[in-house]
């Protein structure tokens, strides 16, 4: 069964009526974005309002845009279920009254979270690593995470990031928020190539910047479906250890691999502190929930001579953002770990299934359609939700547009990844939202978008 029904490509859903300039006279405006912060002319951060624009526009096109998780499995019940599991974890497991777990569900509480000992446990059970949980600050979604340690590093105009690039859209927005210029790394065929790395570390040191840290994603990476092998991790360790700078680890969908696992994390094979891992329970628990958190370890000492970890300075930074995470969003996130055994892996059995029944389908379907064809061609990641397909025309946001309307339709073009003018002549694809037959009609539409192309 197709997610969607076919789409009508001539009827789009926007309901704005055209402004006519002799009737409506033009709005004076309060304020220009010129005398706004400078990130709100950032293509960056339009990116994800587009795209989610886009798809709201055309609601009945087939979509392999967006890499949100299936939605087959939820339910509002099992929410519920896992509050209940929470609650009876605080009061037999952590000894609290009945009083004091109502408190800590209900009330304000500690900026670093309050499921930070499972987020533990979960890491232990699911990549062996021992984490102190002081270590852990749980942040809303991963997003902040991100945001708290950029805006940590950022100590002055000096200051750079290097990111693996193509690049999330996510990570770079939120550089931009806190005037950190983000230097491209070249992903190469490995995930990540090395010798780009330590000449974009170098260069930017002969110009008297300071490079801090580079975004790496190792499993399955968004955009790109690259991932990184053990030895690359482990040469990449040395690099940033010889370098002196930090990696910050982004592992999403680490956990949807096709079924041979993934090589331990960096942070798994981080001896010298030099890694602080970003995670999210967006795509393994419930988007909903916005539930992420940071491992910061690194010890830092103070102006007054005390030394703390990185995580109590990313939690000053959260107590002025977002105060602390929602207990009850962390409660939902709690009793599914609780619920599953710690593991991830488990609690995504099915999901894991769906996910790579749809790569394998999405990947033989482009095989049959297009492998022929001498400038059309592809990735073949081994998980996650992404695959990249380049082709031999000019891919942009009027195509996306194009696309959605006439052949009803939708992708992400690469162009959104890149910081220059890059990934014009590439398109993601994704293969959550789709599944089945709907991923073979999508396919047929692709195609017919190709050969309008001329290809
Ligand atoms: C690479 C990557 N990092 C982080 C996130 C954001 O995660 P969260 O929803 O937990 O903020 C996403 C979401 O798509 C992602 O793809």
């Amino acid at each position: 069964m197709p997610d969607a029904p076919p789409v009508d490509p001539t009827r789009t859903a926007d309901p704005t009526p055209p402004v006519d300039p002799r009737v409506d006279p033009p709005p004076t405006v309060d304020l220009t974005t010129a005398e706004l912060h400078g990130s709100l002319e950032d293509p960056a951060l339009t990116s994800m309002n587009f795209l989610n624009e886009i798809t709201s526009r055309f609601p009945r096109a087939l979509s392999f845009a967006p890499g949100r998780p299936v939605e087959r499995f939820f339910d509002l019940e099992s929410v519920h279920e896992r509050l209940r599991t929470f609650t009876r974890h605080l009061t037999e497991e952590r000894g609290l009254s009945p009083e004091e777990a109502n408190r800590l569900l209900c009330q304000y509480g500690r900026t670093k979270g309050v499921v930070h000992d499972l987020v533990v446990r979960h890491l232990a059970r699911d990549q062996g690593l021992r984490v102190d949980p002081e270590a852990v600050v749980v942040t809303v979604g991963c997003q902040e995470a991100m945001f708290l340690v950029l805006r940590a590093l950022r100590a002055s105009e000096r200051d750079v990031l290097l990111s693996v690039s193509p690049m999330y859209v996510g990570l770079t927005g939120a550089a931009r928020l806190v005037d950190l210029p983000v230097l491209p790394v070249a992903a190469g065929p490995a995930g990540i190539d090395l010798d780009d790395l330590t000449a974009t570390i170098r260069a930017a040191r002969a110009r008297g910047l300071r490079p801090r840290a580079c975004y790496v994603m190792p499993d399955f990476a968004n955009p790109s479906g690259l991932s990184i092998d053990l030895d690359r991790r482990r040469a990449l360790l040395a690099l940033a250890e010889r370098e002196d700078i930090l990696l910050l680890e982004d592992n999403p969908y680490g956990v949807f691999h096709g079924g041979d696992g993934t090589p331990p994390t960096l942070k798994a094979l981080d001896t010298g502190r030099r890694v602080v891992h970003l995670g999210s329970f967006a795509k393994t628990v419930l988007p909903g929930a916005r539930v992420g958190y940071a491992v910061a370890d690194q010890r830092v000492r103070s102006a007054d001579g005390g030394t703390g970890l990185f995580a109590d300075q990313l939690s000053k930074i959260k107590s002025m953002i977002t105060v602390n995470t929602s207990p009850i969003s962390q409660a939902v996130v709690g009793g599914a770990l609780i619920e599953h055994d710690f593991s991830l892996e488990r609690a995504n059995a099915r999901e894991r299934a769906i996910y790579r029944d749809n790569l394998e389908r999405l990947l033989a379907g482009l095989r049959s359609r297009f492998g022929a064809h001498p400038g059309i061609s592809w990735n073949v990641p081994a998980g996650g939700f992404f695959v990249c397909v380049t082709v031999p025309f000019t891919v942009d946001d009027a195509l996306l547009e194009h696309s959605a309307r006439r052949h009803g339709v939708l992708w992400t073009p690469m162009s959104h990844f890149y910081s220059d003018t890059g990934g014009t002549d590439a398109l993601r694809l994704s293969i959550s939202s789709l599944s089945g037959a709907a991923i073979d009609e999508g396919l047929d539409r692709l195609a017919a978008l190709f050969a309008e192309q001329g290809h």
